[in-house]
């Protein structure tokens, strides 16, 4: 019974309902592109050898979007109609035989339990091949699902084409079939485009093999809303809401709290430890691993970075490309640019930015602060308003502060530059040369105190020019 399996995925149109110049399958929910989505359905069900994505527009990008999952691709130039998408993969699909599921690029939520079981119930049935119906309330613009007195199906027949009478029908093609390749190759040959869009219909094999003497099963689907395509941006959204749902939902289950979870983003693909809480508005993305009992402040964007246990992230900040240690503290209005690795301990405070900089265990930069290609020590605290000028117009410097040192308030650091462990950096110096450990650095002018100055500048008659 170990019948192989094929998974085609049609993903060849333009979309023209998303009014858009990219390609539908490109659009986004849940982080991920509509076409990642039903390509990794296709995955559990099929070796990626035997997942085919039909491509058509825009090609290069839509490929691009997959090809890292090792799947296959069948070119298809004109979009000629869903079954014509078919007839120009025939060349690498039909010598595979066994069973083919087709579906469609812009069904990113189908869940893929419902297609093992549709291959399950095919694997059992004497049919030509099953097709998922559901009861719509509005079944506009869905092909309609005919069948006899007797219950039987006859044919799928597509809202253009249409009668009145089939158009009242509210048994709606939801796009996903399960075929024996042998008859279903057999016969596609007879596909017509006689029909007002002079395209060839996929859903026409259905009468086709009908006609040819055998059945085609129904699966109806009580869930039809996860089964449904994407046509235009409202649904789109709603698919996305569902993912974002789906994934906060998983998480909660997990062991992870979430503050109005209606109003939180968590991509699929971000892994949280527990007791972990995350706090209205918060935005969780890409590759991101969060740890234990970490807190993840309101509005804060969290992408593609790794955070340790105990990790305090308040409102507001931005982390970004980064690893932050366990316990350390960032935020409020903090934002990790690129690439930093925050030590365990560290404190960054609110207004500080940090590009490409290791902030070493316990170090302090607690208000508004640039730290740009830096290292920086353990405990080395950083006074508000430091600036590490780490570009001069055409390159990029490294500033060094060893272990301990104090940075007075309001210093500037013109790199390249190295401040030794333990050295004093005086408030509002403009450092430009390297600093010995231990040693005090003053790049300020000394203060002149003029006794009386201000009051006699008052009293004296003011002169008109
Ligand atoms: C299709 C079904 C309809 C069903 C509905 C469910 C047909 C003829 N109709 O209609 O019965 O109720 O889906 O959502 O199949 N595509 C190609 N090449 C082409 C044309 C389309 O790859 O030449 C791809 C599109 O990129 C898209 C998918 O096929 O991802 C479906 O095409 P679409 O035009 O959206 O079909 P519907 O009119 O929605
Ligand atoms: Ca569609």
């Amino acid at each position: 019974m170990n019948i192989p399996v094929t998974v085609v995925i049609l993903a060849a149109g333009l979309g023209t309902r998303m009014k858009s110049r990219r390609a539908k399958v490109l659009h986004e929910a849940g982080g991920r592109a509509l076409i990642e989505h039903t390509v990794d359905t296709a995955l559990s069900l099929a070796e990626p050898d035997h997942v085919f994505v039909v491509v058509g527009h825009q090609a290069d990008q839509v490929k691009r979007a997959v090809e890292g999952r090792g799947v296959r691709f069948i070119r298809q130039t004109e979009q000629k109609g869903t079954g014509h998408a078919l007839i120009a993969g025939r060349e690498s699909l039909a010598p595979l035989g066994g069973l083919l599921v087709v579906y469609y690029g812009d069904c990113p939520l189908i869940p893929a339990a419902v297609l093992a079981s549709l291959i399950d119930h095919q694997k059992q049935s004497d049919a030509a091949g099953t097709l998922v119906s559901a009861e719509l309330e509005d079944p506009t613009g869905y092909g309609r699902v005919i069948r006899d007195a007797g219950g039987r199906v006859l044919a799928v027949v597509e809202q253009k084409a249409g009668t009145p009478e089939q158009l009242a029908i509210r048994e709606a093609n939801v796009g996903i079939y399960c075929f024996q390749a042998g008859p279903f190759w057999q016969h596609i040959g007879e596909l017509r485009p006689d029909n007002p869009a002079r395209e060839y219909y996929l859903t026409d094999m259905i009468e086709i093999l009908i006609r040819a003497g055998h059945k085609i099963d129904v699966f109806r689907a009580d869930n039809p809303a996860a089964l449904l395509g994407i046509n235009n941006r409202v649904e789109l959204a709603a698919a996305d809401r569902t993912f974002r749902e789906r994934k906060v939902r998983e998480l909660m289950l997990a062991g992870i709290t979430v503050e109005k979870p209606e109003t939180v983003s968590v991509d699929a693909t971000v892994v949280i430890g527990m007791d972990t809480v995350i706090e209205p508005f918060a935005q969780i993305l890409g590759k991101t691993k969060i740890g234990e009992a970490c807190r993840i402040g309101a509005c804060s964007i969290v992408r593609h970075s790794e955070l340790a246990d105990n990790v305090q992230v308040a409102p507001f900040t931005m982390i970004n490309t980064s690893r932050v240690a366990e316990g350390a503290h960032i935020g409020p209005y903090a934002r990790l640019r690129l690439e930093n690795d925050v030590a365990p301990g560290a404190h960054i405070g609110n207004f500080v930015e940090l590009k490409k900089t290791r902030m070493g265990a316990g170090a302090k930069a607690n208000h508004l602060a640039y730290l740009g290609d830096s290292v920086i020590g353990e405990g080395v605290n950083v006074g508000a308003g430091t600036i590490t000028c780490n570009y001069d117009g055409r390159a990029k410097h490294q500033t060094k502060i060893g272990k301990g040192v104090f940075v007075g308030s309001n210093a500037t650091l013109v790199a390249p530059v190295e401040i030794g462990d333990g050295a004093y950096l005086a408030a509002g110096s403009v450092i430009t040369d390297s600093v010995p450990a231990d040693a005090l650095a003053l790049g300020r002018a000394r203060q002149v105190t003029k006794p009386d100055w201000a009051r006699k500048r008052r009293e004296k008659p003011t002169t008109k020019a």
